[in-house]
């Protein structure tokens, strides 16, 4: 899958428009987070991405840097040295990240990852740790499943961290990174920016209803039709991969 921009340089400034929207909408801040979109170039699977700690306000089209998805081994590179890049910019350090889940997720077309306030806040409690965001409001669903759960940590821009993100991925759209922030799939940059506003949104509630008490849940049956009727409400949120 490859978005349908008239040029590369439109997905570009798209790319750009979107993670300073990130920012705008409250889902992150300064120069944290990344945003990426599968970009092939003829026969070669790729992405472009945000580069390394670039301001989004100072970032232009020609700072995103295109990746390939596929490294041969013998060009793997450690976790300190960029992957071969066309720009002039180093990657996002969290280029390892856009690239594992682009290879395992054939249906994400783009991919925001963000250090919400509320979302990171839970990612450090060691309740979400072992049990994730679970089922408080039947929206928990736009996920994809009955939880969002959370990511063992892991140092950022590591092979360690794909792997725990691929994991807390699993049948889902979207998750959180422990002490670290979110991370939301999209078939497309405006449906990743969305679910990465949701998911917030939602961390936000399960938030606040923690300070009050302890949040009922919607049981697991519930649950089932409320993902029967997702599909109608919202056709664009299919069962993710
Ligand atoms: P980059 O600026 O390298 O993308 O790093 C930001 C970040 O959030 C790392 O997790």
């Amino acid at each position: 899958m490859s978005a349908s921009y008239r040029s590369e340089n439109h997905a570009r400034a798209a790319i750009v428009d979107a993670a300073r929207r990130m920012n705008a909408l409250g889902i992150n801040s300064g120069r944290a987070g990344n945003v990426s979109l599968r970009w092939n170039r003829g026969a070669q699977d790729g992405l472009l991405l945000t580069p390394s700690a670039l301001a989004y306000d100072a970032m232009t089209a020609d700072d995103l840097v295109w990746l390939p998805v596929a490294v041969p081994a013998a060009e793997a590179p450690d976790d300190e040295q960029p992957l071969r890049a066309d720009g002039a910019r180093r990657p996002s350090s969290e280029w390892r990240l856009h690239r594992d889940l682009y290879a395992s997720r054939g249906d994400a077309g783009a991919i925001v990852h963000a250090h919400a306030p509320f979302a990171t806040t839970l990612a450090c409690l060691p309740r979400i740790h072992a049990r994730g965001i679970p089922a408080f409001h039947y929206m928990i669903a736009v996920a994809g499943g009955d939880d969002i759960r959370c990511a063992r940590y892991a140092t950022f821009g590591t092979a360690e961290l794909s792997a725990a993100a691929r994991d807390a991925l699993a049948q889902r759209r979207a998750c959180l990174l422990a002490q670290h922030g979110l991370v939301a799939l999209g078939a497309s940059l405006e449906a990743a920016l969305e679910l990465a506003v949701e998911l917030e949104g939602l961390a936000r509630m399960y938030w606040q209803a923690l300070q009050v008490g302890e949040p009922a849940l919607v049981d697991a049956r519930e649950m089932e039709r409320v993902h029967a009727r997702f599909g109608r409400y919202r056709p664009d949120a299919d069962a993710p991969g």
